[in-house]
């Protein structure tokens, strides 16, 4: 995955091509691209979950590279209106690329903000979708409050995001999985924010900020061999970076971090994904509520 990540681009570090310019880890398109082909399915039914109907004009709130906009267009169709927003420059510009030429570019507009107080005025839309942008949010509650302020009254706000506590990667010592679960972000990481397992958390903080008729989803996606090219695309990047990159790996004993560092050494040949037991397992949680 070394070799991965530094084809791609240049001299780059390990984590560095993780972020897009905002800083965070896990914001950059070169990752987003490959979570999003590996988990479209999944994804795709996630939407089909906020209710979006023909006609509508939808926020899609941290819209990063405009991984959605496709879909989003297909539920609203022609009459239908996307706004998207942003507060990252580099992400809005690959949007910007993405779109170009499709049949709903004139339908989109793009916007540079962030997600605290949104640059719109109240119950100008008729649905939010936020996808895996609310886990940067420490006032996640308070962002969610916004999101109501600008739907209109019946409207629907929708956000899916990850849910950590159902990962399982093996094979792995129960002991050094479970230490691996602790390194993930789960809250304040220096000067950002980063929740891996504010999944389960969504439903509870969509009733505090005010929105009726509140469902939860919660879904998991497993890759095992065989893997398709997609997958295979996604975990050689995902899988040495949870093992070597995820934040609290530096505290841990040096038994584990040799240990892990050896499972995904691309000249062990018992790594973990060239075990045919080889599993990983991620979670993706939704909530659904109306204005
Ligand atoms: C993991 S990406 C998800 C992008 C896209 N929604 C998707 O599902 O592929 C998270 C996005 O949230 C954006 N983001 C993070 N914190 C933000 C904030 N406070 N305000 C606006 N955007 C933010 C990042 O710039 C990034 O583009």
């Amino acid at each position: 995955m070394a070799e991965a990540m530094q084809g791609a681009n240049g001299e780059r570090s390990h984590r560095s091509v993780m972020r897009s310019d905002s800083g965070l880890d896990l914001t950059s398109d070169f990752w987003m691209h490959r979570h999003f082909r590996a988990m479209a399915a999944l994804y795709s039914s996630l939407l089909g979950e906020a209710g979006l109907l023909p006609g509508d004009r939808v926020l899609d709130l941290g819209c990063g590279s405009g991984t959605h906009f496709a879909w989003i267009s297909k539920e609203i169709g022609s009459e239908g209106k996307i706004v998207g927003l942003d507060s990252d420059d580099e992400n809005l510009e690959t949007a910007r690329n993405r779109i170009s030429g499709t049949d709903y570019e004139s339908q989109v507009e793009l916007r540079q903000g962030g997600l605290g107080k949104l640059p719109f005025e109240d119950g100008v839309f008729d649905a939010v979708w936020c996808a895996g942008s609310l886990q940067y949010v420490p006032d996640p509650v308070g962002a969610i409050e916004e999101m109501v302020r600008v739907v209109r009254p019946g409207g629907r706000v929708a956000a899916q995001d990850v849910e950590m506590h159902s990962m399982i990667l093996g094979p792995m010592e129960d002991e050094l999985l479970l230490a691996l679960k602790g390194c993930l972000p789960a809250g304040p990481d220096g000067e950002d924010f980063v929740d891996w397992f504010i999944g389960h958390k969504l439903r509870g903080y969509f009733i505090q900020a005010g929105l009726r008729e509140v469902r939860g989803v919660m879904r998991t996606r497993e890759y095992i061999h065989p893997l398709t090219d997609d997958e295979r695309g996604f975990l050689d990047v995902a899988i040495p970076y949870l093992c070597t990159g995820s934040p609290g790996i530096s505290e841990l004993p040096d038994t584990h971090v040799q240990k892990l560092q050896s499972l995904v050494h691309s000249d062990n040949p018992s790594a973990l994904m060239n075990r045919p037991e080889f599993i990983f397992v991620e979670g993706r949680a939704m909530a659904v509520g109306i204005r």
